[in-house]
């Protein structure tokens, strides 16, 4: 469909969509929220897009916000759910994205984006950019401080989910041909809780490219 093989991520988070639609949002992710929205407010951001939005919980925030948002997400119980919040929402992979050129002034992904197989990466911000318009701001929230890549084998999700993790610098460097770090910061793993830390990162769109 798109470069990646989605199946079995579908499949899981189908199965997974109710049960996360009802679990409770950590605080560590409000202080994300709250963070990213001081950056969309400083830059006159009116739109936002969210990639990989799960039940839209942070949509409806950003939405309430005073946002116009458009959810996206490859499971279509999760844009169900997002509906059922009274979001715009579509059935979208972020590797291939039905949106125009240069049409939103933010984005935003939070853990979604680990799904992608690093050698998928590249092409998926190129896309991300293309939707970008000049000087927009994206955030990109995911797990990482390792290096790993495969099926994470102690999944509770059935079929078993695939991720991607990146060194701090590592990931640094591939953003960093495409956008320009705004923000950078580690959230250690004793707040998120697990086996990885957090690394919370506001990109801009660079001008020019
Ligand atoms: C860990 S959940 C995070 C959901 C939401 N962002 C949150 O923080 O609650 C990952 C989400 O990414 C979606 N996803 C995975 N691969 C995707 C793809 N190729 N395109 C769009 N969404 C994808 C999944 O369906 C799932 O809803």
């Amino acid at each position: 469909m798109d470069g990646l093989n989605v199946k079995d991520i579908i499949d899981s988070y189908n199965q997974k969509a109710n049960e996360r639609n009802i679990s409770h949002v950590q605080d560590w992710k409000k202080i994300e929220r709250d963070l990213f929205l001081n950056f969309l407010k400083e830059n006159n951001c009116i739109n936002l897009l969210e990639l990989g939005a799960g039940p839209g919980r942070d949509s409806f925030f950003f939405k309430e916000q005073g946002l116009n948002t458009l959810s996206t997400d490859i499971s279509p119980e999760m844009v169900k759910l997002c509906r059922e919040k009274g979001l715009a929402a579509e059935v979208m992979s972020f590797a291939k994205l039905n949106i125009p050129d240069v049409s939103y002034d933010s984005i935003w992904a939070l853990n979604c984006l680990l799904h992608v197989p690093k050698k998928e990466l590249k092409n998926v911000l190129k896309e991300i950019k293309r939707v970008l318009k000049p000087s927009g701001l994206f955030y990109f929230g995911v797990y990482g401080g390792e290096d790993f890549e495969g099926i994470w084998e102690d999944d509770p999700y059935e079929p078993k989910r695939f991720f991607s993790f990146y060194e701090d610098e590592a990931i640094k460097k591939i953003l960093s041909e495409f956008f320009s770090i705004e923000y950078f910061k580690v959230i250690p793993r004793k707040v998120v809780g697990g086996n990885y830390h957090f690394q919370s990162i506001i990109l801009r769109s660079k001008l020019g490219d």
